[in-house]
């Protein structure tokens, strides 16, 4: 018999928050990190959720899974990071009504410095970090400027959930099942501004792989529809249900980790915001949702060589001029708080 793993830590901001209450069971039932590996979860959130932490801390306990050796809830950063392997970051200020994106900026940049501060501080060297909370581009961007003993290249962001709807919208499009669609991309910022592309996607029907778009036939619905439709859909949800998207971004975390975890299958690649590098002119130095390829164990690189036309540039030089703005605004504030 192979001998057990040893457990790796994983950290959960925002810990008593919605998405985390969905989010934990993936994790701790081994959906993420493979039924074969032993978790420790660290739960951090803010000292007036404490209480409602302990709840969900309760129910970890009655979850009975073989894979959870220990949890650990606090509202202090240097103790939820210590030594941990993956830190999914939540927790983030929420867009209240009446404010404005520079506001939720403002607000969200303390936290992320302070969780910046504090990963730099305790985390393992080779920490996995994954921003979720809003603007999370840019919150990735400023917990990686303050955690300078970390490799850049272990600070992401989350645009799975936006590739999962695109890869829906597609797949309902097509009438087939999103398991026979890939290589869809998400460019940009995690906001109104992304360009979702299914110009490089293919679809396998029986089992022959051919372009999505040459299967679709509908260049029209391509750049205009389903691309407003994927830009909006998490306002069309804050909307309808009165919170932002809980169950869908769970299960999207889970699939972003397991995919830097394990890696992606061959001939497959996948979204997600990291440094960038100048690839595809963008300026390097910005957190942008590129595709990528990712080994098993992590290392992962930007997807080289997909052909641009002048629509495609427009419309990732846009999203781009976003987040240089939002970079500066950050800059800006980081230059204030010191
Ligand atoms: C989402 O895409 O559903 C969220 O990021 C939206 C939001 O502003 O909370």
């Amino acid at each position: 018999m192979a001998a057990e793993k040893s457990p790796i830590k994983v950290c959960i901001t925002g810990g008593a928050g919605q998405i985390a209450y969905s989010l934990l069971l993936e994790v701790a039932s081994g959906k993420v990190f493979g039924q074969d590996q032993p978790v420790i979860l660290h739960l951090l959130d803010i000292e007036p959720c404490l209480e409602k932490l302990n709840g969900v801390v309760m129910e970890l306990e009655d979850l009975a899974l073989s894979l959870v050796r220990g949890v650990v809830a606090t509202a202090d950063p240097l103790k939820a990071f210590a030594d941990v392997d993956v830190a999914l970051l939540l927790g983030a200020f929420p867009r209240l009504k009446g404010m404005e994106r520079k506001d939720l900026l403002a607000k969200n940049n303390d936290i992320f410095r302070t969780t910046g501060k504090a990963i730099d501080q305790v985390a393992k060297k080779s920490v996995k970090v994954v921003v979720v909370g809003n603007p999370c581009n840019t919150n990735a961007l400023t917990c990686m400027k303050n955690a300078p003993s970390i490799p850049k290249e272990n600070f992401t962001c989350l645009t799975r959930l936006d590739q999962n709807r695109a890869k829906s919208q597609l797949a309902a499009k097509l009438g087939v099942s999103v398991s026979q669609i890939s290589n869809v991309i998400i460019w940009g910022n995690h906001s109104g501004t992304q360009f979702p592309d299914a110009r490089h996607a293919s679809v396998t029907i029986n089992g022959a792989r051919q372009s999505l778009t040459d299967a679709l036939s509908d260049d029209a619905w391509v750049k205009s529809d389903f691309i407003s439709t994927v830009q909006q859909r998490g306002a069309a949800v804050i909307k309808a249900r009165g919170l932002s998207s809980a169950m869908s971004a769970a299960k999207a975390i889970g699939d972003h980790a397991r995919d830097w975890w394990f890696g992606t299958k061959e001939g497959e690649f996948t979204s997600m915001g990291v440094i960038s590098d100048g690839s595809y002119n963008i300026p390097a130095g910005i957190i942008y949702s590129f595709p990528v390829t990712i080994e098993a164990g992590g290392k992962w690189s930007i997807v080289q060589n997909l052909k641009q036309d002048d629509f495609a540039t427009e419309k990732m030089v846009a999203t781009y001029n976003e987040l240089q703005e939002e970079a500066n605004a950050a800059a800006e504030l980081a230059a204030a708080a010191n």
